[in-house]
């Protein structure tokens, strides 16, 4: 079994790592890391990978034969100087770029360029998965308090490509489970300026979240294509 973790290096990302090299010992591991080195000791194949780059996403599939499992678990919610947006007046065009091309775009130049080795699993036994990492606040039907303009744009355009990616692969590539994930408030750089309002005992390690979403991978089948899960398995409105 082959797994690549998109995003290794992240909060959310290392915790999947560690996590599926528990639960397949046997599996081939790769992951990718941008700016963040990979711990030494990891057992995962790692790679530095550009995911704003369709060349870097390019060039990295074609160190593949055959992969069964692929996560996306990178992001971006603030850069050094720029918090998301409290109002539209804070709107900054390259902002918003940069969430679109890293929380949108990423996931469908992974599945452009990832799909033939995904395609050669067909005769597999294990499920193949396709997965993101989304957001609730990407819901546009969930959204009630508005604010957050190019993360949550960024997030409902991918929930829009996973939508879209499920459909063309249920025709092509049937036996591959495509799916948006969202982890909850997560003890990680991203969300750290934000922890403060989180009641007591919503805000998850790591751990916790990969533990669930491997959990859920392993119990979601091809036919449960195409959905907006969170963590624990519930359905969320696009
Ligand atoms: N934490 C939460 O509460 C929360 C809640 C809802 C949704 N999410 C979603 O969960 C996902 C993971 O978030 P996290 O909390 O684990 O964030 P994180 O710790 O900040 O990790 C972000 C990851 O994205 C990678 N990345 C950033 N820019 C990249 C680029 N240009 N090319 C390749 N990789 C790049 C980072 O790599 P380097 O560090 O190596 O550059 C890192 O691996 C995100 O999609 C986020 O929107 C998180």
């Amino acid at each position: 079994m082959k797994i690549v973790i998109f995003g290794g290096s992240g909060g959310i990302g290392s915790a999947l790592v560690e996590k599926v090299a528990e639960v397949f010992p046997q599996a081939s591991v790769s992951a990718t890391w941008h700016r963040s080195a990979p711990p030494a000791d990891s057992a995962a194949h790692w790679s530095r990978v550009d995911l704003r780059s369709e060349d870097s996403i390019r060039q990295y599939s074609t160190r593949f034969e055959q992969v069964h499992w692929i996560i996306n678990a990178s992001g971006l919610l603030h850069v050094d100087k720029q918090m998301p947006e409290k109002s539209l007046q804070q709107l900054e065009p390259e902002f918003f770029m940069r969430n679109v091309q890293l929380n949108a775009l990423s996931t469908l130049l992974i599945a452009k360029h990832f799909r033939h080795v995904l395609k050669k699993t067909e005769t597999s036994e294990v499920t193949s998965h396709f997965a993101t990492v989304s957001a609730r606040v990407g819901s546009i039907e969930d959204n009630r308090l508005g604010g957050w303009y190019s993360y949550r744009c960024s997030k409902a355009a991918l929930n829009m490509a996973i939508k879209n990616i499920s459909i063309e692969w249920q025709r092509t590539l049937p036996q591959v489970c495509v799916t948006a994930l969202h982890p909850g408030t997560t003890d990680t750089a991203l969300s750290e300026p934000f922890q403060r309002n989180v009641p007591d005992g919503r805000l998850f390690t790591p751990e916790k979240v990969a533990d669930c979403f491997v959990t859920l991978m392993l119990q979601l089948t091809a036919k449960e294509t195409g959905r907006f899960l969170t963590y624990d398995g519930d359905l969320i409105p696009w």
